[in-house]
């Protein structure tokens, strides 16, 4: 049977006979994949360099959230500050796939550029990664192409032995495990999965720092509201995302035209398909009672009930 210390172990060992006394470069976000990762790495001892690129594009104060908790496990974290470059890059870009180019591209020029010289480079790629690329590797390659030299150098990397895959063998439970016995906490294990593009997808047209900081404020509520009431561990994604159409409402004495915010809750397996989940009235009653009282700029909170298929889980 699959031990996981004996895995840890093997695992580590390995590590030291490849790296070495090299320097081994790894991107962290602060999700379960990069941070086991890291976590492991570090723990086997050898000379790593977590980087962390802040698109701006994260929950409520999560940057902040991602260094402390580094933080409390000993693994040193450099931040890379992009969060103006990459809004001021999507300024005026309202069309999803876009939206999408625009931050993937950015996002491997800025880690690339904060690397420079990487001795050996550390991947939290999974099992079930390694079978969706081997299936997707020709739409992947075209979709990267304008990367020629990026791209390159990691088949360079590749070709030399230098990059590292340690969870490569893992399903994500399996990841949870070896995170665990890491002394990795309950909470980062279990974080909802986040997209890439972040916020971005939640933001229907244009992404400006004043609609990432309603969404962040909105989102912060709702999943405080899903955390305090034992709510978040038992769905597998829960945000809010911007409705960017104006309705009228009262507050105070006066009119009010604003925006309007979606909350979603979904149960899934595997993230192909999902329903949304009957999360209980009072649970969204004191959620938009907050949202309506606290976030300046939202007059309305709606409830997504839409399944995947034919709704997507994020709305971009
Ligand atoms: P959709 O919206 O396609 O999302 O139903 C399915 C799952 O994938 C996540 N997601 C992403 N994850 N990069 C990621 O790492 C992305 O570009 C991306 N887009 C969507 C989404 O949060 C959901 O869990």
């Amino acid at each position: 049977p699959f031990r996981i210390e004996d895995f840890k172990k093997e695992v580590i060992d390995g590590i030291r006979a490849t790296v070495g006394d090299k320097q081994v470069v790894c991107g962290v976000s602060g999700g379960v994949d990069s941070t086991v990762l890291a976590v492991l790495l570090n723990e086997a001892g050898v000379n790593v360099r977590a980087i962390f690129v802040d698109h701006g594009l994260m929950r409520k104060d999560e940057g902040d959230e991602v260094r402390n908790n580094f933080h409390r496990m000993g693994v040193p974290i450099e931040t890379v500050e992009a969060s103006e470059l990459f809004l001021s890059r999507l300024a005026g870009v309202t069309e999803p796939e876009k939206k999408r180019d625009i931050i993937g591209n950015l996002f491997i020029d800025v880690f690339w550029d904060a690397v420079g010289d990487a001795e050996m480079l550390a991947q939290g790629t999974l099992y079930p990664d390694v079978i969706e690329s081997a299936s997707n590797a020709k739409s992947k390659a075209s979709k990267i192409k304008t990367h020629h030299n990026r791209v390159d150098r990691i088949l360079e990397l590749q070709a030399e032995g230098k990059v590292l895959e340690p969870l490569a063998e893992l399903f994500k439970d399996e990841v949870r495990a070896l995170g665990k016995s890491l002394g990795i906490p309950h909470d980062i294990l279990h974080r909802h999965p986040f997209p890439g593009p972040g916020l971005a997808v939640r933001c229907p047209g244009e992404v400006t720092q004043d609609r990432l900081e309603i969404i962040q404020d909105c989102d912060a509520i709702f999943i405080n509201k899903l955390k305090d009431s034992g709510w978040y561990d038992r769905v597998w994604q829960a945000y809010a995302a911007l409705v960017p159409v104006k309705t009228v409402g009262v507050k105070g004495d006066e009119r009010s035209y604003e925006w309007a915010i979606a909350l979603r809750a979904v149960i899934s397996e595997d993230a192909m398909t999902a329903d949304w989940v009957e999360l209980p009235y009072q649970l969204l009653r004191e959620t938009s009672h907050e949202i309506l009282n606290e976030v300046a700029g939202i007059n309305r909170v709606l409830y997504d009930i839409s399944t995947k298929p034919p709704a997507s889980i994020e709305w971009e």
